[in-house]
């Protein structure tokens, strides 16, 4: 069963991308050097059942891969990751990027996302952070450094007072962690590289990387 996904603001439309964030449950985040790679890796992670891919800012390459996988796969559910100003929002929408992703909560980015109806998942840690995502009608988040900022303990105790929240943990989580985030309610979705290790986008090996996918999603529908 899916979790209650809210958004306050971008109704609908925003809710279905989240939806379609909690089917697959897993976000490659991809750092690329060459965006000749972008197509053939994120077939790759399609044919390994993970048709998501979160195109980070932190290589000059990411807004081209936004550009190309866009055009060739549009069924991808495509976020532009690592975003740290609002004219990175811009480019990375004008691009094709479908939601944005940041490390941390920017009042500039989170409100003009809001006002322009784009999903936002903030990296927020703190309640503090928390609430102020709140304050603007966030109420899903990238939890960022998950595993090195308290993990699923540290989310279960946020959830406490905030039960409105929702997370996409993100940050140091692996095969390993994957099964226990997922199976607590309020976790929409786990981000990470480890399906997509820079060294293999690097060297090409996409094989691979789709075998690493379908062991991802086998531990995520509770086959490992
Ligand atoms: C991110 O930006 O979301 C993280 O760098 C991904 O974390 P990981 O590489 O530890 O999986």
């Amino acid at each position: 069963m899916l979790p209650c996904l809210t958004v306050f603001y971008g109704g609908n439309a925003l809710n279905d991308l989240l939806v379609r964030l909690a089917r697959v449950g897993i976000v490659p985040v991809i750092a690329m050097e060459d965006a000749a790679q972008a197509v053939p890796l994120a077939r790759a992670l399609t044919a390994g059942d993970i048709p998501v891919a979160e195109v980070t800012f932190r290589t000059a390459a990411g807004e081209e891969a936004i550009r190309r996988i866009a055009s060739e796969l549009p069924e991808v559910l495509l976020g532009a990751g690592t975003v740290r100003s609002v004219e990175q929002v811009r480019r990375a929408i004008a691009a094709g990027a479908k939601y944005i992703v940041t490390p941390g909560l920017r009042a500039d980015v989170a409100e003009y996302c809001v006002k322009n109806d784009i999903l936002l998942l903030p990296g927020c840690v703190t309640p503090y952070e928390m609430e102020l995502a709140m304050d603007l009608g966030i109420t899903t988040l990238k939890f960022f450094p998950a595993e090195q900022a308290g993990g699923l303990d540290y989310i279960k105790a946020c959830c406490a007072p905030y039960p409105e929240l929702r997370f996409v943990p993100t940050g140091g989580i692996g095969p390993l962690h994957l099964r226990k985030y997922l199976d607590f309610p309020k976790i929409i979705a786990c981000g990470g590289s480890w399906m997509c290790p820079k060294a293999m986008i690097d060297a090409g090996e996409f094989d691979a990387i789709t075998r690493l996918c379908v062991e991802a999603m086998k531990v995520r529908n509770g086959e490992r």
